[in-house]
């Protein structure tokens, strides 16, 4: 199993939604779910839940209730985190906690990506998603179709910081 420095591991994913047939064995599928757990949420209250979906009549259904995920059909499998949206910061909690999954599952070669565009009525009901939690983002796993040689689109570092107050410009290292 190939293993990557953390650093790279962020700067390299990128979010893939066209994946290969092979199948994520259950071991690795386990350790990103562990990486799901150990990840830290506000006071500690783990108020999230995890829906693993690989079956594939299952993951037809999430596709159908995605408005912007349909490419979720074609993932070995996907996660939809559900997180309690009465706990402060539950937002900043789900987008922890999605990084995490991604990294790890980079960290073994398997893609990812998130939506957040489903209907969620649908996705409450099919997936029977109790009242007190919100689906907040689906994350869709699998081998990359291909090699990803793509890079990623991102404004430069001077234009996303600032030394000690807005505005300010920062010089980058190079
Ligand atoms: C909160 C969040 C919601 C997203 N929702 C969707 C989505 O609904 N559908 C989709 O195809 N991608 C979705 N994405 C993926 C983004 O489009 C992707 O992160 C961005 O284009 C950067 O991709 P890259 O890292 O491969 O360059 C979402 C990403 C985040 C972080």
């Amino acid at each position: 199993m190939a293993h990557m420095d953390t650093y790279d591991a962020i700067v390299t994913k990128l979010d893939v939604r066209e994946f290969a047939g092979k199948g994520v064995d259950e071991r690795t599928k386990t350790k990103i779910l562990q990486a799901a757990r150990f990840t830290g949420s506000s006071m500690n209250t783990q108020h999230w839940r995890f829906i693993l979906v690989q079956d594939k009549t299952r993951l037809a259904t999430l596709a159908r209730d995605s408005t912007t995920g349909s490419w979720v059909e074609g993932a070995d499998f996907a996660v939809i985190i559900s997180t309690d949206p009465k706990v402060p910061g539950s937002n900043i909690d789900g987008g922890r906690v999605l990084q995490d999954m991604q990294l790890a599952a980079w960290n073994f070669g398997v893609a990812s990506r998130p939506f957040t565009g489903f209907k969620e009525p649908e996705v409450r009901r099919d997936f029977g998603i109790p009242p007190e939690l919100k689906p907040t983002v689906v994350l869709g796993f699998g081998y990359p179709a291909r090699r990803l040689v793509g890079k990623k689109n991102r404004k430069p570092l001077a234009e996303l910081v600032f030394l000690e107050r807005y505005g300010n410009p920062y010089q980058p290292v190079e």
